[in-house]
């Protein structure tokens, strides 16, 4: 099938300073750029979130990657996810310490297709198996970790190709001062990423809450004919908040190439494309 083009992105949903959720809003534009040049040069779903992600991560302003907050020892601990829901594979990894790019692990497990989620020292062998270098996990520790607040969010993208193929991934350094060890919603296929042939779905917020709702794969199962993705997204968010009292947000884009987003946070940076389309940005 070949249809509409799109990707979305968020930069995190939360309650931060006004202009830090507007610098995040112009990384997330540069993460939109480098995942739309993939699908615009004919590159997969799954090729344009790895792209955006890795920006995500590579920015230090971002809850990802570089610039994750600390856990109670000190050190960063990240989880990352991807999904293609053409295949209906998944990748994902939880409480990395060595790797830079947690998402690229998570699009090599997924490759692998033995396994969908690695944890810790043994996700690290395995990328060193698979031609990820680590990382000395003092070089993922930004000065602008220490002063983080404890709950503000993640990154993701949802992106759907010229074949109307859909894929999503989600990356994350977690909570500010976490249990060594904690694994959030990022790195759980169904709750933090989940994606089909029909839809793709990337959360932000807090894992313990999206876990409980299992939250993006509720969007899923929420979805009925005829009604837009948008809606459904803000029924979902409706529901996290109702079954949990806690705060989040959702991007969706379906194979039509429609997007949605929904947060009952403060801020949620979001920024998408879609085919014949300019950027749009809101937070
Ligand atoms: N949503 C990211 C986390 O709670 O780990």
């Amino acid at each position: 099938m070949s249809g509409a083009a799109a990707l979305i992105v968020h930069g995190g949903a939360g309650s931060v300073a006004e202009d830090t959720v507007r610098a995040r809003l112009s990384g997330c534009r540069q993460a939109v750029e480098a995942g739309w040049a993939v699908l615009m040069h004919g590159g997969s779903a799954v090729a344009a979130v790895e792209s955006a992600v890795v920006i995500l991560e590579d920015n230090p302003l971002f809850n990802a990657g570089i610039g994750s907050p600390l856990n109670s020892d000190g050190q960063v601990e990240l989880d990352a996810s991807i999904m293609d829901g053409a295949q209906g594979y998944a990748g994902a990894v939880a409480a990395v310490k060595r790797i830079k790019n947690p998402i690229r692990l998570a699009l090599r497990i997924m490759q692998d297709k033995r396994h969908i989620l690695l944890v810790a020292e043994g996700a690290e062998r395995f990328a060193i198996s698979h031609g990820i270098s680590p990382c000395d996990p003092r070089d993922l520790i930004h000065p602008s970790a220490r002063r983080r607040k404890p709950r503000y969010g993640t990154v993701g993208c949802v992106a759907v190709d010229q074949s109307g193929r859909i894929a999503a991934a989600t990356s994350t350094g977690g909570t500010a001062g976490k249990h060594p060890g904690r694994v959030g919603d990022s790195a759980l296929i169904g709750c933090g990423t989940y994606a089909t042939h029909e839809i793709g779905v990337s959360c932000t917020g807090m894992g313990e809450a999206i876990i409980h709702v299992v939250l993006a794969k509720t969007v899923v199962d929420l979805m009925q004919p005829g009604v837009p993705i948008q809606v459904t997204a803000k029924h979902a968010i409706g529901l996290l908040a109702e079954k949990t009292g806690d705060e989040g947000g959702v991007i969706v884009a379906n194979n039509c190439g429609d997007v949605g987003y929904a947060r009952n946070a403060t801020h949620m940076p979001v920024c998408w494309v879609r085919d014949g389309g300019d950027m749009v940005t809101d937070i």
